[in-house]
């Protein structure tokens, strides 16, 4: 099947009956077994990847909740566990294989322990395979189109007691009423819209999550007031690509409309949003950031490289200047706005004039931030054949030499705000800063400062004393 033309099935109300009709038997055995041993069943659901990963496995933890599991902090003395899945880099597929690996023996010890591996990752079918053939004490696999389906697949396993591999060969439509377990008390991730039909030659992403579908913006709109009323203060609106939300549906409303809407809620919160297209990012958008203070003044845009050759190579749909005027609206529009970027280095064929191209840019752009990584071929994809001359030394010395430019601006960039003072949301006791408390600034900035334990989900003003090209330190007054 081609993969840019996925059919689109519909889910319907009676397969979320279905669903919560196995989520009904299953709590049923559950309370069962807990009456019987004086002990719940408890689940553990672990996470690779991105956002839209993480916002994915509160929904699983909600519907494990709802089956009577306890929800566990790690993996032992466990009835459940789920290994959600990420397949951007070779990396973290290398990452989440380890780990399966390393719940071997929990299913010597434990006969009964259940085993699932869902996400990106195994929607791709040689992934699948293998997870089929190498890694026997895995009990069933379901890719991300599947997800609302987990309780129904729990229930066939447990009843049939027989390995089951969810293949996806179509997109479902959205889920919606899907149980949430909030991993954090007053962050809170909403996604907006799935999948992604940009095919940017180096991305799995298309391929493992399907075609591009928004939810409906009352349904959005519903979830985060809720949110808000219920004391959550840092909302971050989820998409592989926000600035394209309803286009698939042809709703005459886009994203700016919709985060318009949405900061007209009344509260006490910041709205945040990822991730922006470049060549979807609209001044309208922009002109919607800079008049609502509802909405935090970060935009992360990924550029990707500073090289048109190479842009038009990685089928973006934008060149440099295409994104130095959005770069130069956002500031012009909101100079304190913090902007940070995405750069892939050593892309098929990127020669050493196409990265000195990449280093002018940023240092033309002066991203506070930037993630950066190696290119990492993805099967399927069209810049896993493209040819590739360049050695891995050369691009080792050039991802080190990115690192070394942008630290240097990153370092500029926060020693600006040293002597301003800043509203942070204080997230708790720090886990790198052993006595300080960290939180984050509008601009979505790490800040560490002496404060209380009660301080945490509170927003305070903080004055920079000194920064590092990662953190900013200061007082709180
Ligand atoms: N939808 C988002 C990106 C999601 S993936 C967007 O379009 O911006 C996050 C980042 O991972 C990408 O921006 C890209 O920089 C990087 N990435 C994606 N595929 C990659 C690959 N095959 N090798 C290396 N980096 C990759
Ligand atoms: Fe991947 Fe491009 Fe889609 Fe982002 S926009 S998820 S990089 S294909
Ligand atoms: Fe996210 Fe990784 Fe999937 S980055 S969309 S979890 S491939």
């Amino acid at each position: 099947m081609d993969a840019k033309k996925q059919n689109i099935l519909p889910v319907t109300q009676a397969d979320m009956q279905e669903q919560q009709a196995s989520m009904d038997r299953i709590r049923q055995i559950n309370d069962g077994y807990t009456l019987q041993n004086g002990r719940p069943r408890f689940a553990y659901v672990l996470t690779f990847g991105c956002q839209q990963n993480e916002a994915d496995s509160e929904k699983i933890a909600g519907m494990c909740r709802q089956m009577g599991y306890r929800i566990s902090d790690g993996p032992e003395n466990c009835d459940l566990i789920v290994v959600n899945t990420c397949a951007i880099r070779e990396h973290a597929e290398i990452k989440a294989l380890s780990t399966i690996g390393q719940f071997k023996h929990l299913k010597e010890k434990n006969r009964e322990l259940v085993i699932a591996v869902c996400g990106c990752m195994v929607s791709q079918s040689h992934r699948v395979e293998q997870i089929k053939k190498s890694y026997p004490y895995v009990d069933f696999v379901f890719g991300t189109a599947s997800l609302h389906r987990f309780p129904e697949l729990l229930g066939r396993k447990l009843s049939l007691g027989r390995r089951l591999f969810e293949s996806d060969t179509a997109t479902y439509a959205l889920a919606e009423g899907i149980p949430v377990d909030r991993s954090h008390p007053f962050k809170a991730w909403v996604s907006i819209m799935y999948g992604c039909n940009n095919f940017c030659s180096y991305c799995i992403v298309p391929y493992v999550r399907g075609r591009e579908r928004s939810r409906d913006r009352r349904a959005v709109y519903d979830e985060v007031a809720d949110l808000v009323s219920r004391g959550y203060r840092d909302i971050t609106l989820l998409g592989q690509n926000v600035n394209s939300y309803g286009k698939s549906e042809h709703m005459d409303y886009d994203f700016a409309d919709l985060l318009k809407d949405l900061s007209g809620i009344p509260g006490d919160y910041r709205l945040r949003f990822m991730t922006s297209h470049p060549k979807d990012a609209s001044d309208k958008l922009i002109d919607v950031m800079a008049d609502h203070p509802h909405i935090a003044r970060h935009f992360h845009l990924p550029l990707q490289s500073g090289s048109d050759r190479i842009l038009k190579a990685m089928n973006r749909h934008y060149d440099l200047d295409r994104f130095l005027h959005c770069a130069d609206y956002i500031r012009k529009r909101m100079p304190d706005c913090v902007l940070t970027s995405d750069i892939i280095v050593g892309f098929p064929g990127e020669t050493d004039e196409d990265f000195e191209r990449t280093l002018e840019a940023l240092k033309l752009i002066r991203f506070d931030m930037l993630y950066s990584f190696l290119f990492s071929p993805r099967v399927g994809t069209p810049a896993a054949s493209m040819p590739d001359p360049v050695p891995e030394d050369v691009k080792g010395a050039r991802f080190r030499r990115l690192l070394e430019v942008q630290n240097e601006i990153a370092l500029e960039k926060n020693r600006e705000a040293v002597g301003s003072t800043l509203t942070v949301l204080c997230d708790g006791p720090s886990k790198e800063n052993g006595s300080l408390m960290a939180g984050r600034t509008d601009g979505n900035k790490i800040v560490f400062f002496e404060g209380e334990p009660g301080d945490a989900g509170c927003f305070l003003d903080v004055r920079v004393d000194r920064a590092d090209p990662y953190a900013l330190y200061g007082t709180r007054i």
